[in-house]
């Protein structure tokens, strides 16, 4: 990269929607559509990319786009009334001209503001005013920073109630080599069996089969390890008290029409969510949940994976 790096640059990007794409010096870069303030790549500074997006994604709306950080607000699944993961990954978020500050200890120069605030159909549905501002950045060692802040801008003096999650996609080599560590022994609910809750038991959470859990009240950190790759992920959130994990498997796949058949194999879902309790919000009040992810070389000790330690040092 040259000494003129250019931190943010907006452009079109496939089928001419909008993106932004953030870079930094040492070549890590991250894409953003307008449309569902949604991050489609996410590259180390070896132009890998970290985010998995179907090859068969849609980029037309209303669709939403399979692949890369969905955000799903008001709504996740299809606990309410309104579409399966809410609205917010299908409508067109615009640059926020008025963002407030944003307190960071990061000083990254790749950052972009979005916003989202409700349509009057959306209000249809969904009878609220909301203003939804979203700060993406990219921070100097390649980890990516989201911040969400939700207010309630009710007029009619009425609270509103919403559940929240960043879906992420993690691109893995080979679902069958990739660990998830930091949920263990905890509880989460069965997507599969009308979300029964159950113990989790073992040393780490492994992959041979479809999975679709809420791991509820989690740690703030959680380590995804791509065993092929030697890469470990590493997840920390705030304000999100729960972790949805998914993974179709080659049945489900095949009945999702932006999915390829084996591309189950390269992607896992873990998604720092709120959905368990969700939020309540009294007009004038604002909640916020983060999100940082970052990629590091996974650790080896006498040839083996000792993810603690880089959890410990990151
Ligand atoms: C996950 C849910 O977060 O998203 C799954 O736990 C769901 O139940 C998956 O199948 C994909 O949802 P969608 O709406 O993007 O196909």
């Amino acid at each position: 990269m040259s000494r003129e790096t250019v931190y943010v640059q907006q452009c079109k990007g496939v089928n001419g929607l909008d993106k932004i794409i953030l870079r930094e010096v040492r070549g890590f870069s991250c894409e953003v559509y307008l449309y569902g303030g949604q991050i489609t790549s996410w590259k180390n500074e070896l132009g890998e990319e970290l985010l998995f997006v179907s090859g068969k994604a849609n980029f037309k709306p209303p669709k939403s786009i399979r692949g890369g950080i969905p955000i799903c607000f008001p709504q996740f699944s299809n606990m309410g009334s309104l579409e399966q993961h809410g609205f917010a990954r299908n409508r067109l978020w615009t640059l926020d001209p008025n963002p407030p500050p944003f307190p960071t200890n990061s000083t990254s120069r790749a950052f972009i503001d979005l916003i989202l605030t409700n349509s009057e159909e959306d209000t249809k549905n969904w009878p609220h005013r909301f203003e939804f501002r979203l700060r993406i950045a990219l921070g100097p060692g390649g980890d990516l920073m989201m911040t969400s802040r939700i207010r309630n801008t009710n007029t009619d003096g009425k609270s509103f109630t919403f559940t929240f999650a960043y879906h992420t996609y993690f691109y893995v080599t080979d679902i069958s080599e990739v660990r998830v560590e930091g949920l263990e022994t905890l509880d989460y609910l069965d997507n599969l069996k009308n979300r029964e809750r159950s113990t989790e038991q073992g040393d780490a959470i492994t992959f041979e089969s479809e999975v679709d859990k809420t791991y509820v009240s989690t740690p703030t950190k959680i380590a995804i390890i791509d065993h092929e790759r030697k890469r470990t992920f590493v997840l920390r959130k705030d304000g999100l008290p729960d972790a949805v994990v998914w993974n179709p498997w080659d049945k489900k796949a095949k009945t999702i029409s932006d999915l390829g058949d084996d591309e189950y194999k390269h992607m896992l879902c873990v998604e720092a969510a709120c959905v368990e309790k969700a939020i309540t919000l009294k007009p004038g009040e604002e909640w916020k949940g983060r999100q940082e992810i970052s990629a590091v070389p996974s650790s080896y000790c006498s040839g083996q994976l000792d993810p603690r330690k880089v959890l410990l040092n990151h």
